[in-house]
């Protein structure tokens, strides 16, 4: 009778740990049979009127329902809690099987390419590289240059303004080329030199940024020049033509490539000259392609860098990077380099 009565409790227990879906529900069903009022002490309670000798055999049998009823509880417990972690790995998996998000290498700018190799052959000529304002005064990129003050370089159809005065009153540019660097370097290497015995030679190139009210396929507002500039006591255009023949020659690693300097007109050089270079092979041969602008040093730049022209003589040149990049790679659109298209750029890795 006692025994069937304890069975049936732990039985009973068994069935509410079975029904309770979550540990919340296990711990309310605990509390019926294990809490303070619950159906086991409610048992150990009421043997406090037994005899000694009842209370012994009673109390055994009470403990033993009272440990199945725990290994009942403890294994639902385990089973709930196997069962959440399962639920949490399926909802936390990982599909190995998708694409991952690939990082790409990045890639340098085929127009640095091409400043970075031109850098370097210079260098490799004793050339220093100078670096320049893109904000400059109207005296630096017209002026100091013989521009004539009605040259139409200076009118704003062609140049960038911006919209504060420089001290003589005309409003800074945007430099429409890399010119001006010629007479800032020769003032910083002059002030560098003062007071010195001697005053060497000015052999420098300046790479950059320059700016033109311009656009379609071969022209963009913002562009790119290096200037270079060998003045010396000594220096001929005979050494123009070598440096710049070899620099040809080394920048497209072609050794039959013919060079042409056809005479032309700028304001800061006298005489002047457009240099054409012509492949012998690949898909450009046989036509002259305009790579630079050059000339011997005009007397006036001569005396505005502070230099004596009667002493001081030399050649100058400016090209175009982005050309030169467009021909060594077979670009035909200028505007590719601007437009940061992944499709593009990725090529240059
Ligand atoms: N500054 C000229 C231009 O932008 C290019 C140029 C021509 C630079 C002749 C020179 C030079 O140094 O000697 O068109």
């Amino acid at each position: 009778m006692q025994t069937n009565e304890l069975e049936s409790i732990v039985d009973s227990a068994r069935q509410a740990f079975a029904r309770a879906a979550a540990p919340a529900d296990l711990e309310n069903a605990k509390a019926l049979f294990l809490g303070k009022s619950g159906r086991i002490t409610e048992l150990m309670k009421g043997m406090a009127a037994l005899s000694v000798d009842e209370k012994k055999s009673r109390g055994a049998a009470i403990n033993l329902a009272k440990q199945a009823i725990e290994a009942a509880l403890n294994g639902r417990r385990q089973a709930l809690a196997d069962r959440e972690l399962d639920a949490q790995l399926k909802a936390e998996a990982l599909d190995v099987s998708l694409p991952g998000r690939l990082r790409e290498p990045g890639s340098v700018h085929p127009v640095s390419l091409t400043l970075e190799r031109i850098e370097r052959i210079f260098a490799s000529m004793g050339f220093d590289v100078a670096d320049g304002p893109e904000i400059e005064s109207d005296w630096h990129s017209f002026t100091s240059l013989n521009n004539p003050p009605n040259h139409p370089a200076r009118s704003m159809q062609d140049t960038f303004y911006v919209d504060i005065n420089g001290d003589d009153g005309i409003p800074y540019n945007l430099r429409p080329h890399t010119s001006p660097m010629q007479v800032r370097y020769a003032h910083q290497h002059i002030k560098k030199h003062a007071g010195k015995p001697t005053m060497p030679e000015i052999r420098v190139i300046a790479p950059g940024r320059t700016y033109r009210v311009d656009s379609d396929a071969t022209h963009s507002p913002m562009f790119h020049q290096c200037e270079g500039l060998w003045l010396g006591e000594n220096v001929s255009f005979k050494d123009l033509k070598v440096v710049f023949t070899d620099f040809c020659r080394t920048f497209f690693e072609s050794d039959d490539l013919a060079l042409r300097f056809r005479p032309s007109f700028f304001p800061f050089t006298e005489p002047s000259a457009e240099i054409d270079i012509q492949f012998q092979t690949g898909p450009l041969a046989g036509r002259w392609l305009e790579v630079a602008g050059s000339g011997q040093v005009h007397p006036t730049v001569v005396g505005n860098m502070g230099l004596d022209p009667e002493r001081y003589i030399g050649f100058a040149f400016g090209m175009g990077p982005d050309r030169l990049t467009m021909l060594r790679y077979g670009v035909n659109d200028l505007r590719l380099f601007f437009d940061g298209d992944i499709r593009f750029l990725s090529q240059f890795r």
